[in-house]
């Protein structure tokens, strides 16, 4: 996760990496959420800027499945090596027990913030409305969802809409069922086109301001030069639309870059003083990378998150990424060098 822009930009500069949070709905989540909401911000600000350590991640986002409908050409779940090797042994979806323990103990540090998908699709999980309210009745406050929209039928825009979500992504790589079609393999177009409609359209008829919409597009030769024409066409339907730029899958995915990509030697990651994810088999990350499923800090089935948190492993990587020393570890070295601007 990179840190120099901390602008809130709705358009035009992509995100640096995917799942950088900008400016998404803070105005008017500010004042449906109210003081405490404001107080998590300022909090997640100076985290963000690496300035401090809070007692427990304000952010825990949770992969409940681990695996996923698509193959996007972009994703880890797009090729067959890195896939098998990043959900080995993910047989199964977050155990309810477990998902109860990481509630409770956030529910003990008032932990504001919850994600339900990692590089899965949360859509695929049958309980997720379920899990959601479970969230919500442990007081977190900012609830985010993002999806690749192929699953929303209308049975599961109305659970989502009662469930008490505050931010829904959606991804959608291109503003065109042919590229769409060529980037988000398995995807269908006129599906997700239809399926968002109809959520767009219930939420208005419920006069809801939550969740947040948001449309993104990772910028990939396919699309770089069609941002103008995927601003324009999501602009008039969802509250925020945010292009991304491709973190590349070494070896595998460098043939998805817009021409004239460079690698950003700007790189720095604060996702350690952000969060934490937690995989299917309770495995404890310290951040959303493709690459951070080698990062494994500890395992919710004998740690506290609390432990993990403050643990050896946690404060090593800290300390070296505050000195930006991507090298003490293959995989941070590997992921830092996987960045590219335009
Ligand atoms: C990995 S997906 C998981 C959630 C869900 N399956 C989806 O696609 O929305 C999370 C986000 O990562 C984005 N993404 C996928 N490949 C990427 C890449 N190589 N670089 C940057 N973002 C990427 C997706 O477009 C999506 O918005
Ligand atoms: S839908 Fe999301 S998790 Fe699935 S392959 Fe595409 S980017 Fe990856
Ligand atoms: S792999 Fe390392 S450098 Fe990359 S986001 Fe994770 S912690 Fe940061």
């Amino acid at each position: 996760m990179k840190t120099k822009d901390t602008k809130n930009n709705l358009v035009e500069k992509p995100n640096r990496i995917y799942g950088e949070r900008k400016n998404f709905g803070e105005e008017v989540l500010s004042k449906e959420l109210g003081e405490k909401y404001v107080e998590y911000r300022k909090k997640w600000i100076k985290a963000s800027k690496r300035k401090i350590v809070t007692d427990f991640p304000l952010y825990v986002q949770i992969e409940h499945v681990g695996r996923c409908n698509l193959r996007c050409s972009t994703c880890i779940n797009g090729t067959d090596v890195l896939r098998e090797n990043y959900t080995k042994g993910i047989t199964k979806p977050l155990n309810i027990k477990l998902y109860k323990k990481i509630l409770n103990e956030a529910k003990k540090y008032n932990c504001p913030s919850i994600a339900f998908h990692n590089n899965d699709e949360p859509l695929l999980l049958k309980d997720l409305a379920e899990r959601i309210r479970m969230a919500k009745d442990a007081g977190f406050l900012d609830i985010i969802i993002t999806t690749n929209a192929n699953l929303l039928t209308p049975e599961r825009t109305r659970q989502l809409l009662d469930s008490g979500i505050t931010k829904l992504s959606f991804s959608l790589d291109s503003w065109n069922k042919e590229d769409y079609e060529k980037i988000r393999k398995g995807g269908k177009f006129d599906i997700v086109l239809k399926n968002i409609e109809y959520f767009l359209k219930e939420k208005k008829r419920m006069n809801l301001r939550l969740p947040i919409t948001r449309a993104t597009c990772v910028l990939t030769k396919f699309t770089y030069k069609d941002m103008e024409k995927f601003r324009n066409f999501w602009q008039k339907r969802v509250d925020i639309v945010e292009f991304q730029n491709l973190q590349v899958l070494k070896g595998h995915t460098e043939n998805l870059l817009p021409p004239g990509a460079k690698i950003d030697n700007t790189f720095i990651c604060n996702n350690p003083w952000e969060q934490v994810v937690i995989r299917p088999n309770g495995n404890v990350l310290p951040c959303c990378s493709f690459y951070g499923g080698g990062l494994i800090l500890g395992n919710i089935k004998n740690s506290s998150i609390y432990e993990i948190w403050h643990g050896q492993k946690m404060k090593k990587i800290r300390k070296e990424l505050l000195r930006n020393n991507f090298a003490f570890s293959p995989i941070c070295k590997m992921c830092s060098e996987t960045f590219y601007t335009l």
